[in-house]
């Protein structure tokens, strides 16, 4: 089939879901389709759009030691794990409910990685029995928790610090986590002395050095200072008889929202492995765990407009999608670009699109020139991270639907929320 009208420059970026004859596509598959069978709001992930962006990394690895162990938090849908499991990914997870879900699609737990800053026994437990790769520890007091979990069930957790090496990730400031005004990760001034005290603990075994410094980074420089920081520390360690086979640099690759130039793993890896070569250091594998940029343009975030609605100030289109299906323009003030899905010709207006939720920051996009009539559907673009997994039930509202698109079929991967499943667990008092 033949696009009707040249494809906008923007949707470049986002190759899997394009218009033909003025109806947007997710793959083959016409989105308003998938509105009017299954309702809105409603999530659509593009299965081949979740495979082109592995490929960048598994292309730009090649032979090199990398496991990449994707950052559920972005999407841990299981249909997006599984698919990722297939691929050969390792995952990267923040809970024990996130362990769950690698675990349910069958991850290899060699491959897991567990980072957070506040991990309780039960995790840590839980994580343990499964036989992980390893954990990455941010402070002193969970070394000392960790151990005695790990000792309690006669085993040695593998551990590697989280360091943070004060270096500005330049990105917004709620989603960047290396600067020593952030709770994350342990100063890199102490990371010496705190290596030291977890070769005492009997039940860890110091294997690696992780930092993971922002996220939604379109400029790696920062990355290339924290490595020379972790570079010098690999080399202190070295000194004091602690040999590390691993450096994990944690997440943090930007995606193209608007205008941003993504970055490639393939500048970010050539760099890196010709730094580990000329420091000496060649023999560490390295772990990346990226989310964004495996998900977020792979999905889309349908919704309906419900009522338009012409102020003095402003043009509101009010959606039936909110902050709680989709917070980041609430929470960062995010960009996220929206198509009709039938665009109209005609005149458009500057509208605010916003939801239903009784909150003045519950808008998702503003100021779009749009031509749009009540009814209209929409997709949001650039939600396959950080869209579902920060969903909520304010003002009691479901959660939406997911769905797959493989082609030209679909799958639901994940029913929409009922009224009943949102009461459940509650009761008044006798
Ligand atoms: N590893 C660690 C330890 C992390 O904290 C994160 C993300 C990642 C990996 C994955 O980073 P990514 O490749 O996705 O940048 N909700 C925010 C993003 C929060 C990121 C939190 N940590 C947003 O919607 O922009």
């Amino acid at each position: 089939m033949t696009a009707a009208f040249p494809v906008p420059p923007e949707l470049a970026g986002h190759p899997f879901f394009q218009y033909r004859n003025n109806v947007l596509y997710a793959e083959d598959v016409p989105l308003d389709h998938l509105a009017e069978k299954l309702g809105t709001p409603l999530y659509v992930y593009s299965r081949a759009a979740l495979k082109a962006a592995w490929e960048t990394y598994r292309s730009a690895i090649g032979q090199r030691p990398v496991q990449v162990c994707y950052g559920m938090k972005a999407n841990s849908n299981l249909a997006v794990l599984k698919e990722f499991a297939r691929l050969g990914a390792g995952f990267d997870i923040v809970s024990g409910g996130e362990l769950k879900r690698a675990l349910a699609v069958g991850a290899d737990p060699a491959r897991i990685v567990f980072s957070g800053v506040g991990k309780q026994a039960w995790e840590m437990r839980a994580a343990l029995a499964a036989g992980v790769m390893g954990f990455n520890v941010e402070s002193e007091a969970e070394l000392q928790r960790l151990s005695d979990v790990a000792q309690d069930m006669g085993l040695r957790a593998r551990v590697s610090l989280r360091v943070n090496p004060d270096v500005d990730a330049q990105t917004h400031p709620y989603i960047s986590t290396g600067l020593k005004e952030n709770k994350f990760g342990i100063p890199i001034g102490a990371a010496l002395d705190a290596y030291r005290s977890a070769r005492l603990l009997p039940g860890l075994e110091i294997t690696g050095l992780d930092c993971h410094i922002g996220s939604q980074l379109t400029d790696i420089s920062p990355y290339f200072d924290a490595l020379e920081k972790l570079l010098d520390l690999v080399d202190d360690l070295d000194g004091i008889g602690i040999r590390l086979s691993h450096l994990d640099l944690g997440g943090g690759l930007g995606i193209r929202y608007r205008d941003e130039v993504q970055p490639s793993p393939k500048a970010l890896l050539d760099h890196v492995f010709q730094r580990l070569q000329a420091r000496g250091q060649g023999h560490l594998q390295l772990v990346l765990e990226p989310g964004r940029s495996l998900v977020g343009n792979a999905g889309v975030l349908l919704t309906t407009v419900q009522y338009l609605k012409h102020g003095e100030a402003r043009n509101f289109a009010i959606v039936d999608a909110a902050m709680n299906d989709l917070l980041r323009p609430a929470l960062y003030d995010a960009w996220h670009g929206l198509r009709p899905l039938r665009p109209r010709a005609g005149d458009t207006l500057e509208y605010d699109v916003v939801g239903p939720v009784c909150e003045s920051a519950d808008w998702l996009a503003r100021q779009r020139a749009l031509a749009l009539e009540q009814g209209d559907v929409l997709a949001l673009e650039s939600a396959g991270a950080y869209g579902m997994t920060m969903a909520g039930n304010y003002n009691t509202r479901p959660r939406a639907a997911e769905v797959m698109v493989d082609g030209g079929h679909y799958h639901v991967v994940r029913q929409r929320e009922t009224l009943d499943d949102l009461l459940r667990g509650e009761s008044t008092l006798p």
